[in-house]
């Protein structure tokens, strides 16, 4: 998600800076964007002028400090796990002064508690993207209990800088779509476990009958069994009903490193 944050973000005309603290992965992602813009120039949606100049503004960052160095606002995005984006956004804190907006790229986690951490939490917002980035275009942007009214406006601006369709939604579990998503997700996999049809027809069943663009088994597969798992937890644990609960089969799964896309198998093969 941060490489696609990123990509959107210098495609928008701002100066951008990508920092992953595993190196080989910022290489990675640094290769993955371009790749991406060249594939955009290639199919028309963007022009060749576009992609130099989003590229211009993109720059790698080995360390945190330097990534956060001079930045009007901070998109994190590193796993879905509470302890460790409030440990980050304690450093970066400590890095950045108290005007720079910080956000978080969380599915489901509370703003509140993430913003709990560090000195003047009214300048900590969610700003939730959707996967892919440069083609899913909604912005959900969380306002936590502390969100300044002011810091919320600008961050919505920015995202229709950006080119998202911007939803304001208060700071509750799972917000909007993790919330409704992981709900038809979860019941999916459930279906599967019972028997009652295989993964391509569950979900033929949502895109032909319901007009999805995608069924919900390899919307799974694309944002990671391992980043579903524990949203689902999270929500299980938070809002407690049982639709939460996540079905033995994904946590066999993720168990068995079946990620999905990003593995090469997950309720579909995804290898060349
Ligand atoms: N996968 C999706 O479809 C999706 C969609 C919307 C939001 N999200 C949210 O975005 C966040 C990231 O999800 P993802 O799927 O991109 O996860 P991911 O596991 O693919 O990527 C997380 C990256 O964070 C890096 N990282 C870990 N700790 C770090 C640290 N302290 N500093 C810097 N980098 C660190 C890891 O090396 C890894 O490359 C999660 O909060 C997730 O819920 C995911």
């Amino acid at each position: 998600m941060g490489q696609g944050i990123a990509h959107i973000s210098a495609l928008a005309g701002f100066n951008t800076r990508l920092y992953d603290k595993d190196k080989s992965t910022l290489e990675a992602a640094m290769a993955a964007v371009e790749q991406t813009l060249s594939k955009g120039v290639e199919l028309g949606k963007i022009t060749n002028a576009d992609r130099v100049r989003t590229l211009e503004r993109l720059t790698p960052a080995m360390t945190v400090e330097h990534g956060v160095e001079d930045a009007g606002l901070v998109i994190e995005a590193i796993p879905e796990d509470i302890n460790l984006k409030k440990d980050l956004f304690r450093q970066v804190a400590d890095s950045v002064p108290e005007e720079t907006v910080l956000a978080s790229n969380t599915s489901s986690l509370s703003i509140t508690e993430i913003a709990s951490g560090i000195p003047s939490p009214d300048r900590v917002v969610g700003m939730h993207f959707f996967n892919p980035p440069h083609i899913i275009k909604l912005l959900e942007v969380i306002r936590g209990e502390k969100s300044a009214s002011e810091i919320v406006d600008r961050v919505c601006e920015i995202g229709r800088q950006m080119d998202r369709e911007v939803v304001l939604i208060s700071d509750s579990p799972g917000f909007a779509s993790s919330r409704l998503g992981v709900v038809l997700g979860l019941e999916a996999i459930r279906m599967l476990e019972q028997g009652v049809a295989s993964a391509a027809d569950i979900d033929a069943a949502m895109v032909h009958g319901y007009r999805h663009p995608i069924g919900p088994l390899r919307l799974t597969d694309l944002v990671g069994l391992d980043v579903r798992l524990a949203i689902a937890q999270y929500l299980h644990e938070k809002l407690g009903s049982s639709q939460f609960e996540p079905p033995k089969l994904l946590q066999e799964m993720v168990r068995d490193g079946l990620l999905g896309k990003k593995s090469g198998k997950g309720f579909y093969c995804w290898k060349e």
